[in-house]
């Protein structure tokens, strides 16, 4: 006998319209939304290959990067972070992993799978890592590639000195793979300039474009490491000489490689041309001045932030200490119950800790940073335990 269809799907589909200001994925503007209602096509028409040279365009200004091998990979953050280590680490290479809270150790669970060798390198809880304890840490490992976070959205560390990292891994011939994930266009990143190898972002955070298509590049010397590899890259789907060829990054005729979603390319073409139309800098320094607003507004209410160097702080997630005699899940729960309004909890080593609030794209404005202050303001004080302390 034929099973029934589902009565789930009889009814129509309701998405609830909510202010996204946990670690992302961020509001995407109208323009963005609009973009993906226009008609699919298919992944081979030349109107679609036009939009992925803009989109790469883009990404090059985003990344500051005159890198060839710039593309986008059909996947969320996750799956840049495992085109890294898949292409670029072949068995027993020493891959160190820079710390500063859940994302090094993530990197751990993908390389391990690609059978390098993995080594820590781990900051102080609630700081970034210092070039003493880098420099060490590369005399003591010698790797053959390091990796780090510039933004961690675990614990909103954001990494200094990453073009002092870069000149180290250059005097070592060791290649720099940086995930920009939470902080690209949030904060400075000089691809280029600070000699970076591999970088990948998030298109759900700063762009405000919908998840599942990640950005990334590759310098001419990781493009090179790829090329001399003794074995294949291990997966097809993320093998960047193939992705990047279907993304006409070589010189070469491009290839069918997979199905790519034109709807998920208008919306981040969109993300991009608004991002490039406000200018890179205005972007970042809003965002900068977002956090800071926060932060002062914060300590109105008698918060404090995690991270207690104001330079190590990630102007797109925001880490706040929950205070005693409050549960941070009554928190988040009363800001989404009443207001729609999504404010996150820890993650990894945070987890419990700390409460986190993401400025990004649509959601770094003064107007978004005094909504959420007054919401989480008044969800605290409604929910915290019978304790007649300051907030
Ligand atoms: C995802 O990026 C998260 O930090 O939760």
């Amino acid at each position: 006998m034929e099973s029934p269809a589902p009565e789930s799907l009889k009814h129509t589909l309701y998405v609830p319209n909510r202010t996204l200001m946990g670690p992302g994925p961020s509001n995407a503007s109208s323009r963005v939304l609009d973009s993906l209602s226009n008609p699919i096509l298919g992944h081979m028409h030349p109107e679609c290959f036009e939009i992925m040279d803009e989109i790469k365009q883009g990404i090059k200004y985003l990344f500051q990067t005159k890198n060839t091998a710039t593309m986008c990979i059909s996947g969320s953050g996750h799956a840049g972070m495992e085109t890294a280590f898949m292409n670029l680490v072949e068995d027993g290479d020493v891959v160190l992993l820079g710390c500063t809270g859940l994302w090094g150790h993530r990197a751990a669970e993908m390389v391990k799978r690609v059978n390098g060798d993995v080594r820590y390198v781990e900051a102080r809880f609630g700081r970034s890592l210092t070039m003493k304890e880098i420099e060490f840490a590369f005399e003591g490992h010698k790797p053959q590639m390091f990796f780090i976070a510039q933004g961690d959205s675990s614990t909103g560390i954001l990494q200094q000195h990453l073009k002092e990292i870069g000149e180290l891994c250059e005097r070592y011939n060791c290649l720099f793979v940086v995930d920009v994930v939470a902080s690209v266009g949030g904060t400075e990143f000089l691809m280029d300039a600070w000699k970076v190898d591999m970088a990948y972002a998030g298109s759900q955070k700063v762009l405000g474009a919908p998840p599942g298509i990640t950005p990334v590049s590759f310098s001419e010397r990781a493009i090179a490491r790829i090329r001399a590899r003794k074995t294949y890259v291990k997966s097809y789907y993320f093998d960047a000489l193939l992705v990047g060829q279907y993304w006409n990054c070589f010189d070469l005729p491009r290839i069918y490689h997979h199905t790519i979603s034109s709807t998920l390319l208008y919306g981040l073409r969109e993300a991009l041309a608004q991002f490039c139309a406000m200018g890179r800098k205005n972007v970042i320094h809003r965002h900068q001045e977002c956090s800071h607003r926060l932060q002062c507004g914060l300590q109105d209410i008698g918060l404090e932030m995690l991270v207690p160097n104001a330079n190590d702080r990630l102007p797109t997630v925001n880490t706040i200490k929950v205070p005693a005699g409050v549960e941070w899940r009554k928190v988040a729960e009363y800001a989404m119950r009443k207001y729609n309004l999504e404010i996150s909890g820890g993650l990894g080593p945070t987890a419990e800790q700390v409460f986190r609030i993401g400025l990004m794209g649509e959601n770094a404005t003064y107007e978004r940073v005094d909504l959420v202050l007054n919401i989480m303001h008044e969800a605290i004080l409604s929910t915290k335990l019978k304790d007649k302390s300051k907030i």
